[in-house]
């Protein structure tokens, strides 16, 4: 098993792994030595939340293996791929400081090879919400999810909340296709004034950065009212106009689920969930919370 290289200025680097065969056999190893492997699949620009996921992982497993790949499928025509951020040296300095042992990075021909023809194509969860402004986009998680969770079969593979309905259809994927991996999820991870972390966050102009925090605060203030009983459509049309206020340009939807279909709720059950996405300049926020029923 290779280690990790120390570079220049004498900062740990993990091991990086660019092909399938030498994800395969470096998994193996670790299976062969009786230990458990966990999976944090990323698009890279990591944060706080991402890290977070690599925690749970490291509680969950022996051995943790990070990918980094910004996986074009899942980007619209008209969305920010080109410009997506990126910080590999910070990246792997993080994923090295916290104790990762490979980091699975592919070029874009490792994953879609030539003639590349398959897709994953997940209904339920994946209706409505996310899916109205992004049509493809599920589909495009659903096929490298499922090759990520194909190419290293980790044991456990960690998802953030933050994006609640990618969780759900992941679920359903694994679930659907006897996939046999355990998907941990994570709370969601936050700045101090409650912004949920993103990468796109570093889009935000200044002016920006100081509204993006009203997404979460009326979304806690809608669950605490919906929970002490207050009508379902009301909470739903006063949270709108009070993002309006706040200077959200506009809003993709905001909509009380059901935790795991992600179908509309009208009324209140355990398990609900209050989801919202908002654009900000040319910035699309989502959040999303636990609503509680009452017993
Ligand atoms: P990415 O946006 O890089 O996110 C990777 C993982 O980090 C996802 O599971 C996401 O839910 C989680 N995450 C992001 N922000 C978080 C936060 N503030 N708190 C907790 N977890 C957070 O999601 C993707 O990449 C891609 O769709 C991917 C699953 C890698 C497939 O390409």
């Amino acid at each position: 098993m290779p280690v990790g290289d120390v570079g220049a200025d004498g900062t740990l680097t993990p091991v990086i792994i660019r092909s399938v065969p030498a994800l395969r056999q470096a998994v193996a190893e670790f299976r062969h030595a009786g230990q458990r492997v966990a999976l944090v699949p990323t698009m890279g620009a990591l944060h706080g939340g991402h890290m977070a996921l690599v925690e749970a992982a490291r509680q969950a497993a022996e051995r943790v293996v990070v990918s980094i790949f910004l996986n074009p499928a899942q980007f619209g025509p008209t969305e920010d791929l080109a410009n997506y951020p990126r910080s590999e040296v910070a990246d792997l300095r993080q994923l090295a400081a916290a104790g990762v042992d490979l980091v699975f990075m592919p070029e874009a021909g490792e994953i879609y090879g030539p003639g590349f023809a398959t897709s994953v194509n997940v209904a339920g969860p994946a209706a409505g919400l996310e899916s109205a402004a992004r049509p493809h986009f599920f589909t495009g998680v659903a096929t490298v999810v499922s090759k990520l969770l194909l190419q290293c079969q980790p044991d456990v593979a960690a998802f953030g909340e933050k994006d609640y309905q990618q969780l759900q259809v992941v679920r359903r994927m694994v679930r659907d296709l006897d996939i046999p991996c355990e998907i941990l999820a994570v709370a969601t991870v936050r700045e101090a004034d409650g912004l949920a972390c993103s990468s796109r966050n570093a889009y935000l102009s200044p002016a920006e950065r100081a509204i993006a925090p009203r997404l979460y605060e009326n979304l806690h203030a809608t669950a605490a009212r919906l929970e002490a009983g207050g009508d379902i459509n009301a909470e739903i049309e006063r949270c709108m106009a009070n993002l309006h206020e706040a200077k959200f340009d506009r809003i993709d939807y905001l909509a009380l689920c059901d935790g795991e279909s992600l179908k509309p709720l009208s009324e209140l059950r355990d398990k609900a969930r209050l989801l919202a996405a908002v654009r900000l300049g040319k910035t699309r926020l989502i959040d999303n919370l636990a609503v509680q029923g009452r017993q």
